[in-house]
């Protein structure tokens, strides 16, 4: 209990799971944990008291992947407090408390304002999203008062410096600590639903949920649809007839792909070419006959677009446009990946199958970044998701995209809904109590 002139501070009730992950006595606390199982408003809270015990001028410091996702994390912990006790500047992103100390709300993207002060205690939220060099900034900020810092976020593959701290945490070296908490945990302190756990499990890659909901990283985190779930997807040619095509036009150096999908999910036609446009459309047109086609529309791809379906309609055959966006992108290969792991395609070896295991995903700040590695095409993948993405709306299979908070983070009028979700349904707690 901390007393500011007639206020007095009341902890809002954690779980221990939580309070013993973040309230711990080591200067380090690495905490690898499922998606909402408290770890930003747990370490609001922390944060929160180390100011509550500083003294006036001294800094403390949230650093989020980007500012805007500091800003959410700003307005929730306005949220908590009662207005006389804290001044506000909203362009710095920085609240005064009454005796003086002052708590920063920063983003890892803005690298060059993590140095320069010296802060008092931190916390890096989403760590696997921020990168190294924000880490190394503010370390350097902490050294002269030996400042602690808690590090927590979702595990996101091997390959990052988070994951890399918290195995040293892990294995014990000095100052340091390290917990794990499971969605299971979460759920046993009633944060998180089980139906909602179980409907994530059903829904969500294997690999993905295992790291968003157990908190154990994928191994083989750079290959997105997992080479064993690929490896099961071979099969034969299927017969037809087809019920859906998803195809990839060229850009300037790769190839046009047309992919058919009969109506078990199996691939029973795959083309793929180079030339003029005019033989291309007349080609597309001929393939699909009167069954319907995703195409994708990006770039080049419009006026091509334009012509398929003007054509298209003396036959019958419809073509709906899909454009490719880092944000759509992502969308539609997780889509790919749900079918590959839960094997509902099948698809001969070769082209496909090369082109799918050479796939690479990348966590960046930003999100995810799926591509094909430098000099390989991935224009067969393209056309595979897009047949996917055609085949399961017209089976109403609905795709649940992971969403919410753990979206991509540049998306941020979806992560400010989710945060001003989460922010309603803890504005109830009291922290002060008069
Ligand atoms: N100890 C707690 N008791 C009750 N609700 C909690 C507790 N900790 C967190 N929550 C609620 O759980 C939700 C997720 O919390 P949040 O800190 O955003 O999770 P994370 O950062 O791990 O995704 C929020 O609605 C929050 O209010
Ligand atoms: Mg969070």
């Amino acid at each position: 209990m901390q007393t500011q002139k007639n206020h007095t501070y009341t902890r809002p009730v954690l779980y221990p799971k939580q309070r013993d992950a973040i309230f711990c006595k080591e200067r380090y606390g690495l905490i690898e944990a499922s998606t909402k199982s408290g770890k930003t408003v747990g370490c609001i809270v922390w944060l929160t008291e180390q100011a509550l015990r500083g003294e006036a001028g001294q800094n403390f410091w949230w650093v989020a992947p980007i500012r805007d996702q500091a800003k959410i994390a700003f307005k929730r912990l306005r949220k908590f407090m009662p207005r006389q006790l804290y001044t506000l500047n909203l362009s710095e992103l920085t609240l005064t408390l009454s005796n003086g100390t002052i708590i920063w709300f920063k983003g890892a993207d803005h690298a060059d304002s993590l140095y320069g002060e010296d802060v008092f205690a931190a916390v890096i939220d989403e760590a696997t999203r921020c990168k190294e060099d924000a880490w190394i900034a503010v370390r350097s900020t902490l050294t002269a008062t030996n400042g602690p810092i808690r590090i927590i976020g979702n595990v996101k593959g091997r390959k990052n410096w988070a994951y890399r701290m918290a195995r040293r945490a892990e294995s014990g070296a000095p100052d340091m600590h390290y917990a794990r908490i499971t969605a299971h945990d979460a759920a046993d302190a009633k944060v998180i639903a089980r139906t909602e756990i179980e409907d994530a499990e059903r829904h969500l890659p294997a690999s993905v949920f295992r790291e968003l909901y157990l908190a154990e990283p994928s191994d083989d985190a750079a290959n997105p649809f997992g080479v064993d779930a690929i490896n099961k997807c071979i099969a034969p040619l299927s017969n037809g007839p087809a019920v859906v095509w998803g195809i990839d036009l060229a850009k300037s150096s790769d190839w046009t792909v047309a992919l058919a999908l009969n109506a078990h999910g199996g691939v029973c036609d795959f083309e793929r070419w180079q030339g003029p446009w005019e033989d291309t459309i007349s080609k597309i047109i001929r393939l699909t006959g009167n069954v319907s086609a995703l195409v994708d529309s990006t770039g080049v791809g419009d006026p091509v677009l334009e012509s398929l379906q003007k054509r298209g309609r003396e036959q019958g055959s419809r073509y709906e446009g899909f454009k490719f966006s880092s944000t759509s992108k992502q969308q539609i290969m997780e889509g790919l990946t749900v079918a590959i792991q839960q094997r509902h395609v099948t698809f001969p070896d070769g082209v496909i199958v090369n082109e799918l295991s050479s796939f690479e995903f990348e966590y960046t700040r930003t999100g995810v970044r799926y591509t094909a590695p430098a000099g390989l095409h991935d224009d067969a993948v393209c056309a595979l998701a897009l047949a996917v993405s055609a085949w399961n709306a017209m089976h109403k299979h609905t795709l649940r995209i992971w969403g919410g908070e753990d979206a991509a983070v540049d998306d941020t009028s979806k992560l400010a809904a989710a945060e001003s979700a989460a922010l309603d349904a803890i504005s109830s707690d009291r922290w002060f109590t008069r």
